[in-house]
């Protein structure tokens, strides 16, 4: 890393990530490059360890696999400890409020992780805590995740710039994550939903400002196939994410002509990749044939938010 890098690593020590607007394009290429080196780090066996005799929270309001078995891990790796702190467990869960809690657990640890259902209860935390607070997930946003997606699409590219990424089905809070990273980073980005289930306008907005700087494309289309003409990297997630789960029926409906399945996909370029931050539903959201196809990246995707991960809690916490 020449002194530029390490100069945007610097800048980043003790903020938040609540999504990635919150920093600028060369601080997310900063944490690409970092997490890429890392990952070669740990594939070589070498020692990195900056955050010994650090604790990391995280507070879980929903299920995981990944975040919660990747930030552990991650921090394990980085030398420091991860503790996990099940809404129901703490007092969160019994009314104490975001406030009072950020501020009793900036007393003990160096980070906090939070997934949430409302938004504002990530950015609440963030505000009264006196140590970084990183979303992983919340109803708006999943940034971690794509910055995992983007080293993956990075890794196998070789570049972000002029990319074209289309995302297919719920305008939710990975299309918003996306939508807004890849725009940041430069790339075309697509979206294909069924009406009632469009991405956030305030979002689109906020993501068509930031094209203007970055000369980023956006298309919000109604035509999955509009959606995927060409593209580099095919996005999809599931019909009924966590919360929504008692309209999975109605959402079957609705997005019966979004699944990403080989016709879909016969628009995208012969080399694109195909993602999605799993859990997945085979039949569903994507054909069997597509997830477990030889486009697919979804276990690179998945390796990745360790990498990702580790290289944001050894920039914020250190
Ligand atoms: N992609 C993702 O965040 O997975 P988990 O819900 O398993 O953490
Ligand atoms: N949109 C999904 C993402 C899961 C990682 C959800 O919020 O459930």
């Amino acid at each position: 890393m020449d002194l530029t890098q390490q100069a945007h690593g610097h800048a980043l020590k003790g903020r938040d990530l609540v999504e990635l607007t919150d920093y600028t394009t060369e601080e997310i290429q900063y944490l690409l490059d970092l997490a890429i080196e890392l990952k070669r780090k740990q594939n070589t066996k070498e020692i990195f360890r900056p955050l010994e005799g650090k604790t990391l929270g995280m507070i879980f309001e929903k299920s995981s696999t990944r975040t919660r078995v990747s930030f552990e891990v991650g921090m394990f790796q980085l030398g420091g400890h991860a503790l996990f702190l099940s809404k129901n467990d703490i007092q969160l869960g019994r009314g104490e409020t975001i406030a009072d809690t950020a501020g009793v657990l900036s007393r003990y640890l160096d980070g906090i992780m939070i997934r949430t259902f409302g938004h504002e209860n990530v950015t609440e935390l963030a505000k009264y805590a006196d140590i970084p607070v990183i979303n992983a997930l919340s109803d708006l946003g999943h940034p971690c995740q794509v910055l995992a997606d983007l080293q993956t699409i990075q890794e196998h590219k070789g570049a972000l710039r002029g990319k074209k990424l289309a995302y297919v089905g719920d305008g939710n809070n990975m299309a918003h994550s996306l939508l807004l990273g890849g725009v940041k980073m430069g790339m075309d980005v697509s979206i294909a939903s069924p009406e009632g289930y469009e991405s956030d306008a305030e979002i689109v907005r906020q993501a068509q400002e930031i094209a203007s700087e970055t000369g980023s494309k956006i298309a919000i289309v109604r035509d999955a196939r509009e959606a995927v003409e060409n593209a580099d990297a095919v996005y999809t997630d599931v019909w009924a994410s966590m919360g929504f789960e008692e309209e999975q029926k109605v959402r079957e409906q609705a997005f019966k002509d979004y699944q990403v399945n080989e016709e879909l996909v016969s628009g995208a370029k012969a080399d694109y990749l195909f993602l999605h931050c799993l859990p997945a539903h085979r039949g569903e959201e994507v054909s069997a044939g597509v997830i477990d196809g030889r486009n697919s990246v979804i276990f690179d995707e998945a390796e990745n938010r360790l990498h990702a991960q580790k290289a944001v809690m050894a920039t914020l916490m250190a």
